[in-house]
C-alpha cells in the first residue's frame, strides 16, 4: 500500500514519526508549509511541533499558501510557536493573537509571496512540509486538495518534509498543473490562454534527496465554515445576475459571460449558487478558491470548467465530491496561487471578479480586512490580486452588520485595501451601483440610492450634500469622515443618537 504512494522506493527509509520530523524545525526557522484557504494542509506535522513546543519553547515564522484547517493556526498560536505569520488567515485564535500584537502578521496579495521568496526579498524558507498524496517514482510530489505555494516551498527550501495522506483520495493525481515562472527580467509569457490550458507537469519537481523525511498522516481537510443562502445574499446573487444579463441583453458578453473568479465566505458562494438560476450557459472559472458552488454549477451543467488553486467545501460536499473525483477530472485543474492569481492571466482572460467588502464608502473604496479601521479579521487574500486586474471588478456585501449597529456603507473607509479605482461594480441586497465611467461626485448618489440601508440613507445623503459645498474632487466633511467608526467604537452603534 505504501509502495503505491512512495513510489520513488528509496524513500521508503525516511519514513519516520510526526514527532521525528518536528524536531527537524528549530527555533528562528522559517517554515513554508501546504494549505490553502482550510484544504491539503501539512496536518500531522504542526500538530506534533505544538506539542513539542510546549516541552522546548521555539518560535517559527510560519508562510503557507492561506489559512489552515484542524485549528492548526488556534493550535500553534496556543502553543506560542508563531513569530511571524503570513500571506493569509481566519483563526479566531490567531486573529486575537495578532490584534494583541503578540503574532507579526504580513497581510499580503497571495500572487506575492513567492516572488518575494524566490528573489530573496524576504528570509528564505529553512524547511517545507507539504502533504501529498504520492511521491511519483521520480521523486515528484503530488499535491492533495491545494496546490497554493507548495511547490514553491519544495523547491526553494533546503528540506522537504513530506506528510503522505492515506485519506486524500489517489484520484487526486493528474488534478493539478504545476506550472513556475522563470526568473525575472527574462521571463517569458505564462501560457495559460484559457481556464483550461495545462501548461506544467502533475507533480512538484524537486531532487528526492531534499525530502529528509516522510510521514504519514490520515485526518481529513477541515470543511469549511460558510453558511447557506439566506434572503439578503440570495437578493445580492439576483442583483448580479440582473445586471449581468443586461450586460448580455446589451452584447457587451454572451450568455458565457466572461470567466468567473468568486472570493471566499459565505456571501461569495451565495452569489455563485445564485446563478444556477440564472440564463447563463457555459460558464468557466479561473479563480482560486472552488467553494461547494463550484461543484452546484458544474452538476447543474451551467459550469463547464473551473480552475482554481484549493478545493475547500462543506462537510457534506466534501462526501459527495470527495469519492467522485474522478467525474470531475476532466472539468478541473488546480494550479500554484501565484498562477491561479497572477496579474498578466487575469488581465489576458478578462475575469469578472466577485469579492466581499466588509465595508465600502461613498466613493467606491473597499475595506475587506480591518474591523473598524485597527482590528484584523482575515486579511486581503486574493481580492486585490483579481480586483485590480479584472475585465469587471464587483464587490458585494450585505448593506448592515450586527443587526443594524453597522452600516456596510461608510462616509470614509477606515482602512483601504481596494482603492476606487480598482471597483467597477457595488452590490448589496438593497440593488447594484455601475460605477463604471462615473466621477467620484456622480458615484456617491448612485451608490446611496442603490446600495445604502434605508436606516442610513438619510445620514448618508446629509453627510454628501454638506461635503459637497465644500468643493473637492472627492469631497469629505474631513473631520466627520471618520465619525461613524468613532460612534461604533463609543456608543455600539453607527446609528445617529
Ligand atoms: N464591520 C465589522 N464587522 C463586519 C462588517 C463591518 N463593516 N461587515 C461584516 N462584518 C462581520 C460580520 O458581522 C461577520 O461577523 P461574525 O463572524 O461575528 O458573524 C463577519 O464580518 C463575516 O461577515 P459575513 O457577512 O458573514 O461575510 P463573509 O463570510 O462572506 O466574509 C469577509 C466577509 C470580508 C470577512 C471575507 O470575505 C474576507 O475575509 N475577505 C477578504 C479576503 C478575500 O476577499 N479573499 C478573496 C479572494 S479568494
Amino acid at each position: 500500500m505504501l509502495r503505491d504512494r512512495i513510489r520513488h522506493l528509496p524513500l521508503l527509509d525516511r519514513v519516520v514519526s510526526a514527532e521525528e520530523a518536528a524536531a527537524m524545525i528549530k527555533d528562528g526557522m522559517t517554515v513554508g508549509m501546504s494549505g490553502f484557504t482550510r484544504a491539503g494542509e501539512a496536518k500531522a506535522v504542526p500538530m506534533a511541533l505544538a506539542e513539542l513546543a510546549r516541552e522546548h519553547p521555539l518560535k517559527i515564522t510560519l508562510i503557507t499558501g492561506a489559512s489552515l484547517g484542524n485549528d492548526l493556526d488556534k493550535t500553534l498560536t496556543a502553543a506560542n510557536v508563531l513569530a511571524r505569520r503570513m500571506p493569509f488567515q481566519s483563526d479566531p485564535g490567531l486573529r486575537k493573537a495578532i490584534n494583541a500584537g503578540e503574532v507579526m502578521y504580513i497581510d499580503q496579495h497571495l500572487s506575492e509571496t513567492v516572488e518575494q521568496l524566490r528573489t530573496g526579498q524576504i528570509k528564505p524558507v529553512d524547511i517545507a512540509i507539504i502533504e501529498a498524496v504520492a511521491i511519483t517514482e521520480n521523486g515528484g510530489i503530488v499535491p492533495t486538495t491545494s496546490v497554493g505555494n507548495s511547490a514553491s516551498f519544495a523547491i526553494l527550501a533546503d528540506k522537504v518534509i513530506i506528510e503522505i495522506n492515506l485519506s486524500q483520495p489517489v484520484t487526486l493525481e493528474g488534478l493539478h498543473d504545476i506550472y513556475i515562472p522563470a526568473r525575472r527580467p527574462s521571463r517569458m509569457p505564462i501560457p495559460v490562454v484559457t481556464p483550461d490550458s495545462r501548461v506544467g507537469l502533475p507533480y512538484i519537481p524537486i531532487p528526492p534527496e531534499k525530502i529528509a523525511a516522510i510521514v504519514i498522516s490520515e485526518k481529513h481537510d477541515s470543511s469549511a465554515t460558510i453558511l447557506p443562502p439566506d434572503d439578503e445574499t440570495r437578493a445580492i446573487a439576483g442583483n448580479l445576475s440582473d445586471f449581468l444579463l443586461n450586460e448580455v441583453k446589451h452584447g457587451r458578453m454572451g450568455y458565457d459571460l466572461q470567466p468567473l473568479q468568486a472570493g471566499i465566505g459565505t456571501i461569495a458562494n451565495a452569489v455563485l449558487h445564485g446563478f444556477i438560476d440564472a440564463p447563463f450557459r457555459d460558464l468557466k472559472m479561473y479563480s482560486e478558491v472552488l467553494q461547494d458552488s463550484t461543484f452546484e454549477l458544474l452538476d447543474s451543467g451551467k459550469l463547464t470548467f473551473a480552475s482554481g488553486s484549493s478545493i475547500t467545501l462543506s462537510a457534506q460536499m466534501y462526501q459527495n465530491v470527495l469519492p467522485r473525483l474522478a467525474e470531475y477530472k476532466h472539468q478541473l485543474i488546480l494550479r500554484p496561487q501565484e498562477i491561479s492569481n497572477h496579474p498578466e492571466v487575469i488581465r489576458r482572460l478578462g475575469l469578472i471578479c466577485i469579492n466581499t467588502a466588509m465595508e465600502f464608502d461613498l466613493y467606491g473604496n473597499v475595506n475587506s480586512t480591518h474591523v473598524g479601521g485597527t482590528h484584523m479579521m482575515n486579511g486581503i487574500g486574493g481580492s486585490g490580486d483579481f480586483a485590480r486586474n479584472a475585465y469587471m471588478s464587483v464587490f458585494v456585501t450585505k448593506s448592515i452588520a450586527k443587526n443594524g449597529a453597522i452600516s456596510s456603507v461608510v462616509p470614509m473607509v477606515s482602512h483601504v485595501d481596494h482603492t476606487e479605482h480598482d471597483v467597477d461594480v457595488l452590490v448589496t441586497e438593497v440593488g447594484l451601483a455601475d460605477l463604471r465611467g462615473l466621477a467620484p461626485r456622480e458615484r456617491a448618489p448612485v451608490i446611496i440610492a442603490n446600495c445604502v440601508h434605508p436606516i442610513y440613507r438619510d445620514a448618508l445623503t446629509d453627510y454628501f450634500d454638506r461635503a459637497q459645498k465644500r468643493g473637492g474632487q472627492t469631497p469629505h466633511v474631513i473631520e466627520e469622515a471618520l465619525s461613524w467608526h468613532a460612534a461604533l467604537r463609543e456608543r455600539g452603534t453607527m446609528l445617529p443618537g
